[in-house]
């Protein structure tokens, strides 16, 4: 599940709750933020095109071979280029890769902007923010697209849920429970 989208617009806080959500699935995935990828396996890379694609060629190489070996990998980094997320799309396995598009109008992130970035890049002191002086690319056909101003993280990550299991990635909630408390 590979959320894209811009900073502070809530791609971390609902990977948290879908997260949570799939352990009642008999899921555990493994999660791939942004934030944290950038202070071990991408530490280093700063946000030049060129640093932001091998980040995310990073974060597709992970996450690739944990879904290779049948395991659940959620992705939360901005991803601002769609040639780099159809990288990690073929990487991945088109037919096991969903693009959740988390579309916050740039206003609201600003508005929130819950680490201060935005008000640093405005200042000038960032440059090279996405959305502000870099671009973001939105997909033209994610699998999903989220709505955080109407919607709760625990209602967006509901709707991943619903697709997954649509899709037979999960099963049925009912029985996903019955398989639970059998002990298979
Ligand atoms: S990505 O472009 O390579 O996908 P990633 O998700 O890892 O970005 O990191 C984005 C986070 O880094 C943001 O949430 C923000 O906190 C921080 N950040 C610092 N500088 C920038 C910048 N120039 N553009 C976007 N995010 C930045």
């Amino acid at each position: 599940i590979w959320f894209t989208g811009l900073s502070g617009e809530g791609k971390t806080t609902t990977a948290e709750v879908l997260a949570l959500l799939l352990l009642e699935y008999g899921r555990a995935p493994t999660v791939l933020d942004g934030d944290v990828v950038r202070t071990h396996l991408s530490k280093g890379l700063g946000f030049s095109k060129e640093d932001r694609d091998a980040n995310i060629l990073r974060i597709g190489f992970v996450a690739s071979e944990i879904a290779r070996h049948g395991g659940t990998v959620i992705c939360a980094a901005v991803s601002p280029y769609q040639a780099a997320r159809d990288e990690a799309r073929q990487m991945v396995g088109a037919d096991h890769f969903i693009e959740v598009y988390v579309d916050t109008p740039i206003e609201e992130c600003e508005r929130r902007d819950t680490k201060g970035m935005y008000a640093r890049a405005r200042r000038g002191e960032i440059t090279g923010f996405t959305g502000i002086d870099d671009p973001y690319e939105p997909p033209p056909a994610p699998e999903l697209t989220l709505d955080t101003t109407s919607f709760s993280a625990e209602d967006n990550a509901r709707r991943i849920i619903a697709l997954l299991t649509e899709r037979g990635f999960i099963p049925q909630a009912e029985y996903a429970l019955a398989e639970a408390q059998s002990g298979d």
